[in-house]
């Protein structure tokens, strides 16, 4: 295939998938908003729609369905102009589910002809930006899920809103790797690869000490473990802002999760369940990350030594599922890096700028992905990125240890 079918075929890949993801879903279920951090799927499907309207079809002279979505559904876009505030998007009745499918589906169709017909050095410009409309979108469909688990989370039946969701696999296994470090490159050459986000690059040195780093994700066995040992309640644990949160918020489990007796019950998309003791621990917060590592005998990687270890693995980040070492497809993993630029970094031209070098700012890098992520949206060098208390996220941890040299 040339490039511009590759483009057309990944461009309707990803948009029928957000439609798959959100089929089940009742018009009355993609309209809930569980809280400020966490948007209605309505909004996320009106949301990259707009992306794409915005970005792509307005500066080739597409005339938007309707100029007043662009206050419903511009994210945080200074440049592009006003924004209903999020807090409220799940006011937003109008337009309806139904409208905004006929809206994507008229921007599809929009897209795919201008894709399909327009000259190569148009194509040439356009590329990129497509591209970060379908990584931009595949982001969007893992906030889809965190999303409406948040939300069914709150009703009293605790439906399922993806009642065929695979639940988590078990890693049985034990182990760590040895690395002795050394000057190491990591992040991303502009170029490099059809697709990276900005803030992935540019490649640059790192030194790193020897350092062990483990082969699977903490469990929810060892979260159990750590938690009836009075985890929650020893301060020597935790990190003073995390024990702040702790004590406010009377956390005793990770988001979703309770034990019941011997028992460690869980919410996910597929409902309610009892999880397995070798699955990944998830629902985790930065603060208990920390917190768990340390009871461990260890301590959260740094995000060079994750990816340095991670490039070293044959783990294929597009295959469907955990694989062994579960660096991908099982739950973000926290770092001990804050979410910084990389030496060099400038964020890309025009409004897409905005899109990670403004949130470099009081935020924790987390790698790998989970297994909400979407296949084919991960790599070594990605950077996902949230606020130490965070939870709602599929947010796990893995080990690491400093070796002597
Ligand atoms: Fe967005």
């Amino acid at each position: 295939m040339d490039e511009r079918s590759v483009l057309l075929a990944r461009y309707r890949a990803t948009r029928a998938h957000t439609e798959r993801l959100s089929a089940p879903l009742s018009p009355e279920d993609q309209q809930l908003q569980a809280m400020a951090d966490a948007s209605p799927t309505k909004w996320h499907r009106g949301h990259t729609t707009w992306f794409f309207e915005t970005f792509v079809l307005g500066p080739q002279g597409v005339s938007p369905l309707d100029e007043r979505y662009g206050l419903l559904f511009n994210s945080y876009y200074e440049a592009v102009g006003p924004r209903h505030a999020r807090a409220h998007r799940g006011m937003l009745s109008r337009p309806t589910a139904q409208q905004v499918t006929a809206w994507r589906a008229r921007v599809d169709e929009q897209m795919q002809q201008l894709l399909a017909s327009c000259e190569e050095p148009v194509l040439q410009r356009l590329t990129p930006l497509v591209r970060l409309g379908i990584a931009h979108e595949e982001q969007h469909q893992e906030l889809i899920l965190t999303d409406i688990v948040a939300a069914m989370a709150l009703h009293p039946h605790k439906p399922a809103a993806l009642p065929d969701f695979p639940p988590d696999v078990p890693a049985p296994w034990k182990g760590r790797r040895e690395l002795e470090g050394g000057l190491v490159s990591i992040g991303v050459q502009p170029g490099e690869l059809p697709f990276a986000f900005d803030n992935e690059g540019p490649r640059h040195s790192v030194w790193l000490h020897p350092y062990a780093i483990s082969e699977r994700l903490v469990t929810v066995g060892e979260w159990a473990a750590f938690a009836e040992d009075g985890g929650y309640q020893t301060p020597s644990l935790w990190l003073s802002d995390g024990l702040a949160v702790v004590r406010a918020q009377g956390w005793e489990a990770p988001a979703y999760t309770r034990r019941e007796g011997r028992a460690v019950v869980h919410f996910g998309p597929e409902g309610e369940r009892e999880l397995h003791p070798d699955a990944p621990c998830t629902g985790l917060s930065f603060y208990e990350a920390d917190a768990l590592a340390t009871w461990l005998g260890a301590r959260l990687p740094t995000e060079a030594e994750w990816e340095h270890a991670a490039s070293a693995e044959r783990d294929e980040p597009d295959r469907i599922g955990p694989s062994m070492g579960q660096w991908y497809g099982a739950a973000w993993q926290w770092t001990r890096s804050s979410y910084a630029p990389y030496p060099g970094f400038r964020p890309a031209a025009g409004a897409v700028g905005e899109y990670n070098g403004k949130f470099m700012i009081d935020q924790q890098v987390l790698r790998g992905s989970s297994s909400y992520t979407p296949p084919g949206h991960s790599r070594p060098t990605y950077r996902n990125f949230w606020p130490s208390p965070t939870r709602f996220q599929k947010t796990g941890l893995r080990l690491a240890w400093d070796l002597s040299p």
